[in-house]
């Protein structure tokens, strides 16, 4: 059995993973300190896993005893270093006490394995979208191992751009499921928002979407905004949808099956829409799309581990990893 801890971001999560992929306990704990800041603070963030981290291995391990776990795994990165060092102290400190391997997995490739946990593993190879507040990535996944970057945001994400939206039209944070909710009153073609559609290639821009957001609002003053705020949404919500669905058509050309992943995935028009596209799609259930443990311990299962004392060296790092 694997223990994971995954601190990136702002979530605290433990959980415990069979090797056969099967999840026994995914724990997370999220932080929600963050709202009225308007965005994760990394300060506060890493305060918050140094507090809830212990708790949050505990909870994990309800059901199992520590004398199961036969392999220890952790996000190495990239995240807010301040907060992958909290979960990398935790995961070496229970290794070691044991005298247990410690595999330090890539959060971006726990994300593409959250698609091979049980009980609908989804076989490479695929294409894989991950979009999320702090990621949007197409990936050619060919085997358990690793992938390809096939092209990823020049600028924002797209959960961020959701956010940012979301912002503008008054609706708090996280924004992404208000701004959806209230796109399903309006009408997607009141406005013509960019697609970023000059954008060769597979690579993402949400910039420009956003900008054009802002200066419809101040062109249509407050109360025209209000009045018009779901057509404002739904044209919004749109654009962001055909900008990653253009650039999945294209991925589907090198490979004609999908799996979607990060907290965009619960998107019911992006749901909608990949359906619509006449392959194989996967999206893992919402509690394994969004930043979790399970998924972690899930890619460790094809990670070579260090044995112990090798890992007490072993750095957090805040950058994605070259592909
Ligand atoms: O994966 P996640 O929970 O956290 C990280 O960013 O790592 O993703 C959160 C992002 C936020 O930007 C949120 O607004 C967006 O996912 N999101 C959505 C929806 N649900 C969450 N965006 C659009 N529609 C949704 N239904
Ligand atoms: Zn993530």
């Amino acid at each position: 059995m694997i223990l994971a801890i995954e601190t990136s971001c702002d979530d605290t999560c433990a959980a415990v993973v069979t090797d056969a992929g099967e999840v026994v306990s995914n724990v997370v704990a999220s932080q929600g300190v963050h709202a009225r800041f308007g965005g994760v603070v990394p300060e506060w963030a890493s305060r918050h896993h140094l507090e809830f981290a212990n708790a949050v291995v505990d909870q994990s391990l309800a059901d199992v005893s520590l004398d199961d776990i036969t392999l220890v795994a952790v996000t190495q990165g990239p995240g807010l270093v301040g907060a992958l060092l909290v979960g990398v102290a935790t995961a070496k400190g229970i290794a070691a006490a044991r005298r247990l391997p410690l595999a330090a997995v890539d959060h971006m490739q726990g994300h593409v394995a959250a698609n091979f946990l049980q009980p609908d593993p989804f076989e490479p190879p695929f294409v894989c979208l991950l979009a999320s507040g702090g990621h949007t990535l197409l990936a050619h996944v060919r085997d358990h191992e690793g992938y390809e970057t096939l092209g990823q945001t020049l600028d924002d994400a797209a959960g961020e751009a959701f956010d940012k939206g979301a912002r503008l039209l008054g609706l708090g944070y996280p924004g992404g499921p208000a701004l959806s909710k209230l796109a399903a009153t309006g009408d997607p073609t009141a406005f013509a928002f960019p697609t970023a559609a000059r954008v060769a290639g597979l690579d993402f821009s949400f910039a420009g979407l956003k900008t054009a957001l802002l200066y419809k609002v101040r062109d249509l003053g407050e109360e025209e905004t209000a009045r018009r705020a779901a057509d404002l949404a739904a044209s919004y919500e749109h654009a962001i949808v055909e900008a990653l669905i253009m650039r999945v058509e294209r991925a589907l050309e090198i490979e004609p099956r999908l799996a979607i992943g990060g907290g965009v995935a619960a998107n019911r028009l992006l749901r909608e829409r990949a359906a619509a596209l006449g392959v194989p799609v996967h999206i893992p259930p919402p509690q394994l799309c969004t930043d979790n443990a399970a998924m972690i311990a899930s890619a460790a299962r094809w990670v070579q581990a260090a044995a112990f004392p090798e890992y007490l060296a072993l750095d957090a790092y805040a950058n994605r990893r070259a592909a």
